[in-house]
């Protein structure tokens, strides 16, 4: 075997022998098997499949085909991005967005695009790999804050020898599913001449009526404060955007290079995410219905309700975790489970996830079945 086979033969060895091991398996994904409870995906809204969203994405390839064919600044802009640009603006309150081709493309664009030498970025401990990743790249020295403490980001502003700093934070965290304190912390940042980068990704269509938790904690449009958003989640679509002042989105547009390198995001997705956007505004119960089925949740797994959409279950064991969910899935009740490495605190869990439309005493059933497998000693 060839030195870069064996290499590859070895690390598949090491995860079959932890038990670590991820799968694209199409027979996990619950929209392929009729009657599975998802509470899995990210459709925090269940738009993914309205037909209002279908529509407009079918418009959109019927006049500019299936894909952007180039990147925004060749010829990819359409109406299509112009709209949604407006349509998210509107929804959060911000002055200006820029969308990109994912989440995970806008956060790397905004942060290499604000990082230099004479920038400290100063990231939460619990930051997704997107921010993780913009952050090396970024060419600024970076400081991990531990988790939601103000204390030690206060530190580390304070004590910084670089001009300006910039502090990254997710509006609700996507594993343990708990909120950060944007008042306080963007108070801190404008006391030390910081920028506040929110990322919105589990927030948009889930915090305050819809709009956001920048929004809903009074911060959309202040000149301190910049969000990133994922379309692929509540907005049920595809794509990302960051949204903040014009001069920001100026400077995105001549130097973020997932921005200026990338293709543009395919006409279809941008026409959907559109049309969630107005769905949002226009239909908040939606909204009310998933904090309800959260509550539900929580309540019967007999764990704290976290603020989102994400209820997290702690499971006595890695093992157990997968075990569980294995079992659930047999059950046709399709959780998310968690394990070291991708769990911040090192706690294996099952992750469960509320959507708007889900019938509440099905939600209480598999939760409290969840929770009795998470927790089990023995074989789940
Ligand atoms: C917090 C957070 N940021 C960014 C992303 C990336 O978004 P996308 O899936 O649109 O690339 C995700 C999830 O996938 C996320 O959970």
């Amino acid at each position: 075997m060839d030195p870069m086979h064996a290499w590859l033969a070895a690390a598949a060895a090491e995860r079959t022998h932890t038990g670590l091991i991820r799968s694209t398996d199409i027979h996990r994904n619950p929209r392929f098997r009729a009657g599975s409870l998802d509470l899995a995906s990210n459709d925090y809204l269940g738009l993914s499949s309205d037909p209002r969203l279908r529509a407009a994405a079918i418009v959109a390839v019927e006049r500019y085909g299936a894909g952007a064919g180039a990147s925004r600044v060749v010829t990819g802009t359409t109406e299509c991005h112009a709209e949604l640009e407006t349509q998210l603006a509107r929804l959060t309150g911000q002055p200006a967005c820029l969308v990109f081709s994912s989440g995970y493309a806008a956060n790397i664009g905004l942060l290499t695009a604000l990082g230099d030498p004479d920038t400290l970025l100063v990231s939460d401990a619990h930051a997704h790999a997107s921010l993780i990743d913009g952050a090396r790249l970024s060419r600024s020295p970076v400081a991990i804050c531990p988790h939601a403490d103000l204390v030690a980001l206060e530190r580390l502003l304070r004590e910084r020898a670089q001009p300006r700093a910039v502090v990254v934070v997710e509006s609700l965290y996507s594993v343990l599913g708990d909120a950060t304190d944007l008042r306080r912390t963007a108070a801190l940042c404008a006391r030390h001449d910081a920028l506040l980068v929110v990322d919105e990704a589990h927030g948009i269509g889930v915090a305050g009526d819809g709009r956001g938790a920048v929004h809903a904690a009074g911060l959309a449009g202040a000149p301190h404060v910049t969000m990133t958003a994922t379309l692929s989640k509540a907005l049920g679509a595809q794509g990302g955007a960051v949204l903040g002042p014009p001069l920001l989105r100026e400077h995105l547009v001549n130097t973020a290079r997932t921005f200026i390198f990338d293709t543009a995001l395919a006409p279809a997705a941008a026409a959907a995410a559109a049309a969630a956007c107005r769905l949002i505004a226009a239909e908040p119960a939606r909204v009310a219905d998933l904090h309800r089925i959260a509550a539900v949740i929580a309540e019967a797994a007999g764990v704290p309700r976290a603020p989102g959409a994400v209820q997290s279950i702690p499971a006595t064991s890695a093992a157990q975790a997968a075990a569980a969910t294995a079992r659930l899935g047999d059950d046709g009740i399709v959780v998310g489970c968690f394990r070291p490495p991708s769990v911040p605190d090192g706690i294996s869990r099952l992750r469960l996830v509320a959507r708007a439309g889900i019938d509440p005493e099905r939600a209480a059933h598999a939760a409290r079945l969840a929770a009795r497998r998470a927790r089990a000693e023995g074989p789940a």
